[in-house]
């Protein structure tokens, strides 16, 4: 210590220094302290150099994120430690399992179906177990739909002129294979018993359903006067007593295509032809759809009824028609994909087929995901402050499971990039015909003949700007099915909701453990937050630690470069971050049985949606940059002919 002091006395560098000086004057000073701190600075800067040349020779240098979100729930391990079933793993096995059991080999059921949604804080609930939050002077939460008709009117109508509408069923598609929280299905949304909330001793079912004033704009003039909204089953329904109330994911959360595949094995079973590695199909002239759910077809008298209602991994492929169309492109990839490997491989059984192409299918849906998604919605400061296009460094410690923050939280905040309007359009680009999203749910009949034209569309229509609203279309829907009265939801209000129905912590707790300063007034939010919200803010909650998580985040100015605000940001970037170093099959992987060859690496990464909408679809021509907006009829020359898109399988 005292050397180094010293030698700042003088100037580094000066006659005497071995480096410049004359020989005898160095040798005489050669043990001067400082020249032999300079030595010592040389060599170290050698040997420094010769480690780096050594790491990019013999070893590819190992990137650690320079941010994480670190968890600080207490709660994690209680479903393992004491509920989760024994299972015994293969660990030379080559292909993920259905459920996803056995990815980590030291926690078999890390990650699998039926297990809970990872937590970054622990829940609240006012009472410790299930019941609803409630504010620091002990009223209740404000009206989730009184929010969504105060705070978050759809009144801006700004396009986003970058990115066209396939954002949306490709933010969807990869939800649906992380995560499905049951008892949300629109269909079992709305039992009988919701049709006795005004009751003296109303169900059970209607604890949290949304009350409506009459003078609501929409719901109003319906004369209805809920919203019926149900809470999510918890772990008892699966004779788990976890306290407090913990969700299950029904679907793996692995990015494993589990939303194609199914997450347990009578499911997977089920989709399979057993030949040829194919999933079973239904032709519908002359093209291949999903197969059809057998449940929907009716048998009155000597006619028979089918409502179009397609078949798929995920439960929900039928909610709109942009999660049914990729439901099906992706039933099509995995044929397609089969046939070639068949057609190569003559002598491989139907399983070999299937288990490569699912492994291949879900490789392609992981580089989609990280090269071309992530980088629209998060923007590069997230991913590389998060390492997000770093080789993946798998890590046994990290749990990969869907976060509860993330799911009923901040991936629902690409909910205010829905577009009011789905189009059509024919072989020269013009529309013939435009479908309401919330018109259609649950019913996909329009895909049927109808997908290259709804490709077309979705390709050609500018996104929806994110911005603390969503589309009027999808904050009013209104449901009017013979089997059902009419009812209604509100997709905003629903996503308020669902995050007091698990007891997301409130806003100003994730901003602090996201790294932001510590809001102790309202005014305190200004950094992000416009000043007139903060106003309105203060008329709903007692206090600035009342606010819901996604409330506050949907409010946020977004980060430069990305969709979110930091707060939604963070929890987005680092669910992630453990997607990837979470997987042992993730498609990077080294040295694992189920690895790919370096040769098979290369030919993955050159697959683009792009590549799976020319081999699924009959469309002339599209973008490699598939998410970009791109006008067909004035730019066409940027849209390479579907010819050019192949895929080389030559490495299997
Ligand atoms: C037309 C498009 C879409 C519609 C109609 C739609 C509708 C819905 C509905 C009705 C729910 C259940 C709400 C509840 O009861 O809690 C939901 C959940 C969810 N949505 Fe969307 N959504 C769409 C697109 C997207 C997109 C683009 C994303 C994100 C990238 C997304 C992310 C989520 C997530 C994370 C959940 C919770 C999943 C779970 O835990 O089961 N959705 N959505
Ligand atoms: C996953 O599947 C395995 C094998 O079928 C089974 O033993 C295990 O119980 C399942 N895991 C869960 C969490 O249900
Ligand atoms: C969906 O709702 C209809 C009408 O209430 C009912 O007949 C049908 O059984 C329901 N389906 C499921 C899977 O619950
Ligand atoms: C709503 O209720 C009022 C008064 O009972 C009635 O006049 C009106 O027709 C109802 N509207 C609908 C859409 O049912
Ligand atoms: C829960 O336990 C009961 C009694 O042991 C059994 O009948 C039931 O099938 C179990 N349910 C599940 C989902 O495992
Ligand atoms: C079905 O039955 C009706 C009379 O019940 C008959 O008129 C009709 O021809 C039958 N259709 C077919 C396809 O058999
Ligand atoms: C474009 O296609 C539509 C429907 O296929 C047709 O009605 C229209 O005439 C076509 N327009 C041109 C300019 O070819
Ligand atoms: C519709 O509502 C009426 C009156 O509340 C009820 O009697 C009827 O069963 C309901 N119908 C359906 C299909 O739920
Ligand atoms: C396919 O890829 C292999 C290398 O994996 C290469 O040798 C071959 O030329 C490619 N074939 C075509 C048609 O590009």
């Amino acid at each position: 210590m005292g050397n180094i002091l010293r030698s700042r006395d003088k100037p580094l560098l000066n006659e005497n220094s071995p480096l410049i000086g004359s020989e005898a004057k160095s040798k005489l000073k050669w043990f001067n302290l400082r020249n032999v701190l300079l030595f010592i600075t040389l060599l170290l800067c050698i040997l420094i150099i010769l480690y780096g040349v050594f790491l990019i020779i013999f070893n590819k240098p190992t990137k650690t994120p320079t941010s994480r979100l670190i968890s600080v729930a207490t709660i994690n391990n209680d479903y393992f430690d004491k509920c989760s079933p024994p299972v015994t793993c293969d660990p030379k096995a080559k292909y993920r399992t259905v459920n996803g059991s056995c990815n980590n080999l030291l926690n078999p059921n890390w990650g699998a179906a039926l297990t809970p949604f990872y937590r970054y804080m622990d829940p609240v609930f006012s009472d410790g177990i299930s019941v609803f939050r409630v504010q620091s002077d002990g009223s209740p939460l404000p009206n989730a739909r009184t929010l969504t008709l105060t705070m978050f009117q759809d009144t801006l109508k700004i396009c986003d002129h970058q990115n066209n509408e396939l954002l949306v069923p490709w933010g969807q598609f990869i939800t649906h294979d992380v995560a499905f929280s049951p008892v949300r299905s629109v269909n079992s949304s709305f039992p009988a018993a919701l049709d006795h909330c005004e009751d003296k001793n109303p169900p059970i079912e209607c604890e949290a359903v949304i009350r409506l004033s009459p003078d609501d704009p929409v719901y109003g003039k319906k004369n209805l006067t809920i919203l019926k909204f149900m809470r999510l089953i918890t772990a008892p329904a699966y004779n788990c007593t976890l306290v407090p109330a913990t969700v299950l994911n029904t679907n793996t959360h692995y990015i494993d295509s589990s939303n194609v595949y199914g997450s347990d094995s009578d499911v997977a079973n089920e989709l399979r032809l057993f030949s040829g590695g194919q999933l079973l199909y239904n032709t519908i002239g002359k093209q291949e759809y999903c197969p059809q759910d057998p449940t929907k077809v009716v048998k009155k008298g000597n006619q028979t009824q089918v409502t179009i209602a397609f078949l798929a991994g995920d439960v929900n492929v039928n909610q709109n028609l942009g999660i049914a169309l990729f439901q099906n492109l992706f039933l099509r990839f995995h044929n397609y994909l089969a046939n070639k490997l068949q057609a190569e491989h003559p002598s491989w059984t139907d399983e070999t087929i299937y288990q490569e192409t699912r492994r291949i299918v879900a490789a392609v849906t992981q580089i989609i995901t990280y090269d071309s998604f992530l980088p629209i919605i998060l923007g590069e400061k997230y991913i590389n402050e998060y390492g997000l296009n770093d080789e993946t460094n798998y890590d046994p410690t990290l749990i990969a499971s869907m976060a509860q923050e993330m799911t009923s939280g901040a991936f629902r905040l690409l909910h205010n990039i829905i577009p009011a309007q789905f189009n059509y359009m024919s072989e020269n680009y013009t529309t013939y015909e435009v479908e309401e999203p919330s018109k259609s749910f649950l019913r996909p009949d329009t895909l049927i003949g109808n997908v290259d034209g709804f490709i077309r569309g979705l390709t050609e229509t500018p996104g929806r700007e994110p911005q603390p609203s969503y589309n009027n279309l999808i904050s009013n829907i209104v449901i009017e099915l013979p089997t059902i009265n009419t009812t209604g939801f509100d997709l905003l209000s629903y996503d308020i909701q669902r995050g007091r129905d698990v007891g997301l912590p409130p806003y100003t707790k994730i901003r602090s453990l996201c790294g932001l300063p510590q809001a102790k007034s309202f005014d305190d939010l200004s950094d992000y937050i416009p000043s007139e919200k903060i106003n309105q803010l203060k008329q709903f909650y007692s206090t600035v630690d009342d606010i819901d998580y996604y409330v506050g985040i949907l409010l946020e100015d977004k980060v430069t470069g990305s969709m979110f605000g930091p707060t939604g940001s963070c929890v987005i970037a680092d669910s992630f971050y453990r997607f990837r170093n979470g997987d042992r099959f993730f498609y990077d992987v080294k040295d694992q049985p189920g690895s790919f060859t370096s040769d098979q690496i290369q030919s993955l990464k050159k697959i683009t949606l792009s590549h799976i909408i020319c081999a699924t679809s009959e469309i002339e021509r599209i973008q490699k940059d598939t998410f970009r907006l791109i006008d067909h009829i004035r730019l066409m020359k940027l849209k390479p002919k579907c010819e050019t898109y192949t895929i080389n399988l030559s490495a299997w």
